[in-house]
């Protein structure tokens, strides 16, 4: 397993250029099962997730491999309708198949994905939904069994706008004749993209971004080229570490209107936000203020996952800021690893109170998850001294080669492999 040794202190100045979405790329891999021509996948990094992702298509009996920065995908031989269980647990995601499984092959099986290092994440929401659709669901302790035999068109209301059930009912719908209207959806900007996508192969999706999506079902779709929205996330994180450390950044390819709740706090913490065609600016003189309420919501509201990078950002804030997270209900659990380098931080619950200190202390410390993960590397960047991280298989799921981004925004940060 590798660890990045990181010598605090240094200002972040310099240029990223940003690629395609982890949670974009996710759903449209498995949309990709809906068709059975090539798709390319532009400017796709190959993240840890989005490789485990794509070799359950190749577990499938389809293709899907990375050549010159694209994600080619073939999934005109794909024959099973069952997800290794192996698989399922080692990558969430697996569970947005069950929409597009169903729609090419009226079955799907997938094994219960169970919680993960940041909650319960239950998936209820998925079978209520397709269970209004006709799709025939049995759960077993393990195993989910859908039989879509009688999938049909009709008009589905998520009791919560989640991400991924949204675009589970979307997959689901788009060969399915007739019109689908998806109410109470979620409006994230990777929902619109897959509408984009699923367009650009001759499906007809509409009303992406806003909270009511209808599907008209469409005979075939076919293949396409298609360059997926850029990491908002990732984004966030780049001009959060910026923000900590002082300093001046550049992100290109960056389309801010994912990104509007988190330049908002960062300008109100004090930092200076440009916005330019495809293009963010930050500057930073590294001594941020406190931010008096910052909660957690579905967008277009706070994302949970830019939460702990801003919560190790605050820990040298000047004054008090207060963290609620809404979303996930084990989501500070990365807070252990900032107190052990000198943060002031009192959780309880679901809300984190943090008090800002003068400096952090580089320590040895250990990421359970990916956006704790980048909330310790933006600790670790600030603080004095040289910390160890472990748990950097965490941080790879969402950030590739994230050490050598750094480097390049002039960061102390090496990866070690045993
Ligand atoms: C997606 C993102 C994840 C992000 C999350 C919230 C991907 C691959 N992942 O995850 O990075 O943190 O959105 O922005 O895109 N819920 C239920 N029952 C369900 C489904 C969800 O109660 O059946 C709850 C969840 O526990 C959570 C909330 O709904 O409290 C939102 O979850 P959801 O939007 O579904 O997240 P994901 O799609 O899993």
């Amino acid at each position: 397993m590798d660890k990045f040794i990181v010598m605090g202190g240094n200002r972040l100045n310099g240029e990223i250029t940003l690629h395609a979405a982890k949670n974009a790329v996710l759903p449209l891999l498995s949309c990709c099962i809906l068709c059975d021509e090539e798709i390319v996948l532009q400017d796709c990094q190959p993240l840890s997730d989005v490789k485990k992702m794509a070799e359950i298509i190749v577990r499938m009996g389809g293709k899907a491999f990375f050549e010159n920065g694209d994600l080619h995908v073939n999934c005109s031989d794909v024959k099973s309708l069952a997800i290794d269980a192996k698989l399922t647990k080692s990558i969430r995601s697996s569970i947005f198949m069950l929409g597009s499984l169903l729609g090419r092959f009226g079955r799907a099986e997938v094994s219960y994905p169970g919680g993960c290092e940041i909650g319960k994440r239950p998936i209820d929401i998925h079978i209520a939904g397709l269970k209004n659709l006709g799709v025939d669901v049995k759960e077993t302790e393990i195993y989910i069994e859908c039989n879509g035999t009688n999938l049909h068109n009709g008009i589905v209301e998520l009791s919560m706008p989640s991400v991924g059930a949204t675009e589970n009912m979307i997959m689901a719908a788009v060969l399915t004749r007739g019109k689908t209207i998806i109410k109470n959806a979620a409006r994230e900007p990777e929902i619109i993209d897959l509408q984009n996508f699923i367009n650009a192969m001759g499906g007809k999706v509409e009303g992406a971004g806003g909270s009511i999506v209808t599907v008209e079902g469409v005979n075939r779709l076919h293949g396409c080229k298609f360059r997926p929205v850029s990491d908002r996330i990732a984004a966030g994180t780049y001009l959060v570490m910026c923000a900590t450390c002082g300093g001046e950044i550049a992100l290109k390819n960056c389309d801010t209107f994912g990104l509007n709740s988190v330049i908002e706090v960062l300008k109100s913490c004090g930092c200076r936000v440009k916005e330019e065609k495809d293009m963010v600016r930050l500057t930073s003189d590294g001594k941020l203020k406190n931010a008096a309420l910052l909660r957690t919501g579905p967008f277009p509201a706070f994302p949970t996952d830019m939460q702990p990078q801003f919560c190790a950002a605050l820990a040298t804030a000047d004054g008090v800021s207060l963290i609620e997270e809404t979303m996930f209900e084990n989501r500070f659990k990365y807070i252990n690893q900032l107190e052990i380098m000198g943060a002031d931080i009192a959780v309880d619950s679901r809300r984190a109170l943090i008090t800002g200190v003068n400096e952090l202390n580089a320590n040895i410390i250990e990421a359970e998850d990916l956006r704790g993960g980048a909330a310790l590397i933006t600790a670790a960047l600030k603080a004095e001294g040289v910390s160890t991280i472990y748990g950097v298989e965490h941080i790879d799921r969402g950030y590739y080669k994230i050490e050598e981004e750094l480097t390049g925004l002039g960061a102390d940060i090496v990866r070690v492999s045993k």
